[in-house]
């Protein structure tokens, strides 16, 4: 068993500028990943740029630099997002990294002489202009290949391709014996069918007169790998997979199998539902080591695909610039279903982070230490108490909120954990509305009722901080400083009583001041 869990995101194309999906996967996995450090398990969490192809060395050409100038250059924007989002990641896997073409040519040279990959003709329909071979999805009604490939010529390529059908009957017995293979059930399911269409064997390289830009394939220098050789392997070869001693890399042993590679649902079928697992099959790894699959949905705009064509791409560097990083990563987290997709909308961005935090968790922590300072000095007494209501959320509701959140973080429903911690905060809101403690400061027979409730609602409030810290670390380390709670956010620290008697609470500072609207909204 690998002593760390090992998260790995699908590593994004830098041929453009990040969007909202891409930030959605990358706080997303973040979130997982902090799931665990809350849980003091040891984690690894990858991800990376995927930074060969066709289109980087078409967009580099356009712009006059080298196809490795070009990809540095976009990958400087993901990396500069992900450090704004605070995404704390612990392996980066750039593919033009040298020991990355290492482990993918070690590979192709592993299964070449195992006689997994063979040469062959192809003849077909080329676009020169997009230089590409065109297949009948191409045609246009009329059953022609429109102006848009320019000149179209039959032609006969020879490449390599990878024995992918071999590994068919294999791959359906492996999808029907291992349910946790993909999530959400649903996508198993829709690759299971996918695959029982499957015919013909994949291929994996392209002339390099054709394609200069990729991984030189060792047994013959005149190619290079198409794609999936080298995006795909990214996730073992970052894992220290046939590394050298002395690399830097990890221990693969360690990490493999990874808990769950993170992917959008346009990837599954066939990349990662198909030649991946027998990529995996052929190198020889064995059905326990297959990793799952975790299929996240897509946002969408008004029920369209996002895209750059139509202009609707929307850009979390303005967002977050916009709004802050805690209100993006809380609306990106709360407002989708894990598996599911979601409209993107900047109203309810604002709507959710006003209902839910500013108005919700924020309120209260700023009502409570308020009260407490203007009662009790900012001191905190934890005597025990008899009071139903404050049993109801001692015993009752904050146990139930942490073992609920706790139920949701294990199975990546983010939303429904938020909902948790969230609840918590809106009952405590509640108690304060039914308690009044302003009424309870004014009668000296109530003074210790008067304690147990700023106690309950300081106390309550330490569980909110410690639940909502994955999506929301800084805010929660905040809200930690304002309950004058210095050690760092820990699950097993999530059960009543932790703040003892005398304790002195901190000043409150706004933490989530309301959002409006921009000047011009867009939306
Ligand atoms: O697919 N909503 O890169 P990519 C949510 N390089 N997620 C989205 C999305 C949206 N609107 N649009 C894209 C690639 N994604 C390859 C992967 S992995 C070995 C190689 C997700 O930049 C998408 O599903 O097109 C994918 O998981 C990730 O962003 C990167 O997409
Ligand atoms: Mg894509």
């Amino acid at each position: 068993m690998p002593d760390r869990t090992f998260f790995t995101t699908a590593i994004d194309y830098t041929n453009a500028a990040p969007h909202i999906g891409h930030a959605y996967e990358k706080v997303l996995t973040d979130v997982l990943a902090r799931f665990e450090r809350l849980c003091r398990r040891p984690v690894y969490f990858l991800t990376g740029v995927d930074q060969h192809g066709q289109k980087v060395q078409q967009s580099a050409e356009k712009e006059g630099l080298s196809p490795l100038e070009f990809a540095e250059q976009c990958t400087a924007k993901f990396l500069a997002l992900w450090s704004t989002l605070g995404v704390e990641f612990d392996g980066w896997a750039a593919t033009t990294h040298p020991l990355h073409k290492q482990a993918v040519q070690r590979i192709l040279q592993r299964l070449f002489e195992d006689g997994q990959l063979y040469k062959q003709g192809h003849r077909g329909f080329y676009s020169v202009r997009q230089e590409q071979f065109l297949t009948d999805k191409e045609r246009n009604e009329a059953g022609e290949f429109g102006p848009e490939w320019g000149q179209v010529v039959e032609l006969e390529e020879e490449n390599y391709y990878f024995r992918l059908s071999a590994h068919k009957d294999w791959l359906l017995s492996f999808i029907d014996t291992h349910e946790k293979f993909v999530l959400p059930a649903f996508r198993r399911l829709e690759l299971r069918n996918a695959v029982e269409r499957l015919s013909g064997d994949l291929c994996i390289s392209r002339p390099k007169k054709r394609l200069s830009w990729g991984i030189e394939l060792p047994f013959d220098p005149e190619f290079v790998t198409y794609v999936w050789f080298d995006a795909l392997i990214n996730y073992i070869s970052f894992a220290g997979y046939l590394a050298d001693p002395g690399s830097g890399l990890p221990e693969f042993r360690s990490l493999w199998p990874a808990k769950a590679h993170v992917i959008g649902k346009d990837i599954l079928i066939p990349a990662h539902g198909v030649y991946w697992p027998i990529m995996l099959h052929a190198i020889g790894f064995s059905d326990d080591e297959i990793p799952t699959l975790l299929v996240h949905g897509w946002w969408n705009i008004s029920g369209a695909k996002m895209s750059k064509s139509l202009g609707n791409a929307v850009d979390p560097v303005v967002l977050a610039e916009r709004y802050g990083v805690s209100a993006l990563r809380y609306y990106l987290m709360a407002d989708i279903s894990t598996g599911r997709d979601a409209d993107f909308s900047e109203e309810r961005l604002r709507m959710r982070f006003n209902d839910e935090l500013a108005n919700n968790v924020g309120n209260l922590l700023n009502r409570s230490l308020n009260m407490a300072h203007r009662y009790r000095q900012g001191i905190l007494r934890a005597a025990t108490t008899t009071d139903a209501d404050l049993l109801a959320l001692s015993e009752g509701e904050a146990p139930r909120a942490v073992a609920a959140y706790t139920q949701a973080m294990e199975h990546y429903q983010i939303d429904a954990s938020l909902e948790a911690a969230v609840g918590l905060a809106r009952t405590c809101n509640q108690l304060i509305e039914s308690s009044a403690p302003w009424k309870l400061a004014k009668d000296p027979d109530q003074a210790a009722r008067l304690d147990a409730v700023l106690y309950h609602l300081a106390e309550a409030l330490r569980l909110v901080a410690i639940l909502l810290s994955p999506v929301l670390p800084e805010a929660a380390l905040g809200i930690l400083a304002q309950l004058n709670v210095a050690a760092p956010p820990h699950l097993a620290d999530a059960v009543w009583g932790g703040l003892p008697d005398g304790h002195l609470l901190g000043t409150p500072v706004p933490l989530f001041p309301r959002l409006e609207a921009p000047p011009a909204a867009a939306d």
